[in-house]
């Protein structure tokens, strides 16, 4: 696969509460939808080295913005890149967004021939989901409106 050489840093590090437990959950449930231990170290590498094949989808898309602009353009990207996953729907097509391949963004400037001067800020599959592949089957937990919200006025 090459060497990691990471994009950017996608999260901090360490990550605290509540951040951390929340991706240590995901990642479990997504690892019992694969039915791999927490010690299959093989078994989990394999989960993870599916984003490399782009989950079978036949279409990789990469999404990249001049190094140069700063977090308002993020915000634009990010909102960018939900239009097109919402477009996909609407033409019967699924998307997985994949922060996965910006640990590897040395090898991907080099076998994609992407400008430097370009940050590769995600990877996305692009297909017809298969509704009997594990990773469809995750149903992350959703914290309830209210305890993320505050409302004002009345
Ligand atoms: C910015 C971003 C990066 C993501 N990167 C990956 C990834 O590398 N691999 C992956 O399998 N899923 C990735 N996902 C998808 C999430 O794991 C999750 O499936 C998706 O956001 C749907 O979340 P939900 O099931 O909680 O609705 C990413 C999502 C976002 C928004």
């Amino acid at each position: 696969m090459g060497a990691r050489s990471d994009e950017y840093a996608y999260m901090p590090s360490p990550l605290k509460e509540p951040y951390l437990s929340r991706r240590r959950r995901v990642g479990f449930d997504l690892y019992r939808l694969h039915q791999v231990a927490r010690e299959d170290v093989a078994g989990r590498k394999r989960v993870m080295l599916r984003n490399f094949e782009f989950f079978d989808a036949p279409v990789g898309l990469f999404f990249t913005m001049d190094r140069d602009l700063l977090l308002g353009s993020w915000l634009d990207c990010g909102m960018f890149m939900q239009n097109v996953m919402i477009l996909a729907r609407a033409h019967g097509l699924e998307t997985c967004p994949q922060q996965a391949w910006c640990e590897y963004g040395a090898l991907l400037h080099s076998e994609l021939s992407i400008p430097d001067d370009e940050i590769i800020l995600s990877g996305m599959a692009l297909g017809i989901a298969d509704e009997h592949a594990p990773e469809n089957s995750l149903t992350t937990e959703r914290q309830a409106p209210q305890e993320f919200t505050t409302f004002r006025g009345t």
